[in-house]
């Protein structure tokens, strides 16, 4: 097992906060996005190992994807967003699902604590990639799998603006910050990123290639997707896709098995794990801190 790093646990970055946001019905419901929904779907679909024993979706917002997860055994829904949490609960239950809202810089899962992290229209928000990636590498398990989206500076529509002039460069790695707290990165970058973090990068797929108003409005989402998901593949090592997704393996040394469901949490104030049972939430026993669990959802902001 790695050692725990209390000295880096007062990790706290700027977060672009979504929570009491209607994030659910202003952006995907009825907002004329079957097409990219669908399109991702596809992709995650064929980089998701099937099954496992534990999955984490960080950032997983309402629960989008949350149908794309059955072949696991436990799913962790992992969100700075209370809100967004109760509404993915109030649909999916606590059979399989556990509801945890916290910060990614300070990540309160144990070492090796699942064996595949997903992470889907976060990395834009994140001003501190190589922190968030050192996060994630600490809580899978060694061989485990990482399946990241993120938004590609890279892409066709921003060639060609650049090319008449309009646009900022797409080749220049560096992130560019279109917005507060909203990045679009270069797939060297992010590759790069990866592999400094310890991951081994050893699939992608370029997705919503057709995200065009005018042929959204004139095709019908299913068609369009299953076009993207022909195409997701084959143009991946050009990625001229306004979004990526890249899975890589995870490579470290030490044990691959998981810890147990009793050892799964990490005290994000001083890093020590595991916490403990302690009423109605759980205890650190390296500074004393208590984490409490209110209406199903583990409670580390
Ligand atoms: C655009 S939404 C994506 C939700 C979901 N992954 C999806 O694709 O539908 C971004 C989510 O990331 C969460 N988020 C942003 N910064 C975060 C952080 N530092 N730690 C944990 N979650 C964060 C937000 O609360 C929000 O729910
Ligand atoms: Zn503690």
């Amino acid at each position: 097992m790695e050692p725990t790093q209390s000295s880096r646990t007062n990790n706290s970055r700027p977060i672009c906060d979504y929570e009491n946001s209607t994030y659910r019905t202003d952006f995907w419901e009825g907002q004329g996005r079957e097409y990219e929904d669908l399109a991702e779907r596809i992709a995650l679909r064929h980089l998701l190992p099937a099954q496992g024993q534990r999955l984490l979706d960080i950032g997983a917002g309402f629960g989008r994807l949350t149908d794309l997860y059955g072949g696991y055994e436990q799913v962790i829904l992992l969100d700075y967003s209370r809100s967004q949490l109760a509404h993915a609960r109030a649909r999916l239950g606590d059979e399989r699902f556990l509801y945890v809202a916290a910060d990614i810089y300070r990540l309160p899962l144990a070492t090796n604590a699942v064996d595949t992290t997903v992470m889907v229209r976060v990395l834009h928000h994140l001003v501190d990639v190589p922190l968030a990636f050192g996060q994630i590498r600490r809580a899978t398990r060694p061989d485990g799998t990482f399946v990241l989206e993120f938004a590609n500076k890279r892409h066709l529509k921003n060639i060609a603006r650049y090319l008449l002039r309009r646009g900022v460069n797409p080749f220049d790695r560096a992130p560019y910050a279109f917005a507060e707290l909203h990045y679009d990165y270069h797939p060297a970058w992010v590759a790069e990123a990866l592999r400094d973090a310890g991951f081994a990068p050893d699939a992608r797929r370029s997705v919503s290639l057709l995200r065009a108003g005018w042929l959204k409005r004139h095709v019908r989402a299913r068609t369009l997707a299953a076009v993207d998901g022909a195409l997701q593949r084959v143009t991946a090592p050009c990625t001229p896709a306004p979004s990526v997704f890249v899975r890589s393996r995870q490579h470290k040394a030490g044990e691959a098995r998981l810890v147990d469901r009793a050892q799964l949490f990490r005290c994000p104030a001083c890093g020590h794990e595991p916490l403990d049972a302690a009423d109605a939430g759980l205890h650190c026993a390296g500074c004393g801190a208590h984490w409490p669990i209110e209406e199903g959802i583990y409670l580390f902001k």
